[in-house]
């Protein structure tokens, strides 16, 4: 964990923290991924989420949230004027992954694989410095608030890494919960209503 601690503090842009996350031999799962999938969207947006891992689809193009939990995404946070594509950091969303490789078969990461990422994680969100963090899940819930229970950590905010926190639930349990989206709609409302505060 120091070596990643030296290689991610050394990036000083998020050019050459993309670059020395492709170099970071220490690893397993690089070698089992296609792609390094680093981050989408606008890097100036206020709003930075943080997923678990990329799934198939990720793999394959390189980028976040690009499959059916990604489309899902785009549609909760379109629907309180956020988009990934915005060219206007107010309306933006910034998008990563606290593994920037798939795991073998969509596992979670190990809480070795995850200690060994963090660093990176920890140094992208201070290069990007969005105004606030959203954590979709328990893994990423994990790395950025050390703490599990995404269902009970969910419907407020936190604190962390100096930035206003809010955790919610994984799109992709959205997709297999439905019914829980009524919670996901109330967070969205939140993010909102602190977006104008
Ligand atoms: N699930 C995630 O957590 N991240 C992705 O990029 C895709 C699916």
């Amino acid at each position: 964990v120091a070596v990643a601690q030296t290689a991610a503090s050394r990036a000083t842009t998020l050019d050459a923290l993309r670059q020395a996350i492709a170099d970071f031999p220490h690893c397993d799962l690089r070698r089992g991924a296609r792609n390094t999938v680093f981050a989408d969207g606008n890097p100036a947006a206020r709003v930075m989420i943080v997923g678990e891992a990329p799934g198939r689809d990720e793999d394959q193009q390189g980028l976040p949230f690009v499959g059916r939990a990604g489309q899902l995404l785009d549609r909760m946070f379109a629907a309180i004027g956020l988009a990934r594509q915005s060219p206007d950091a107010t309306r933006a969303l910034y998008i990563t992954n606290v593994m920037p490789w798939r795991p073998p078969s969509n596992r979670e990461p190990t809480p070795e694989e995850m200690a060994m990422m963090v660093p990176f994680l920890q140094r992208h969100v201070e290069l990007a410095d969005p105004d606030l963090i959203v954590v979709m899940g328990n893994t990423p819930a994990q790395a950025v608030l050390r703490q599990r229970g995404i269902t009970r950590l969910r419907g407020g905010w936190t604190q962390a890494w100096g930035k206003p926190v809010l955790p919610m639930l994984h799109p992709a349990y959205l997709l297999r919960n439905p019914i829980a989206k009524r919670e996901t709609w109330a967070d969205l409302l939140s993010l909102q209503a602190h977006l104008r505060g």
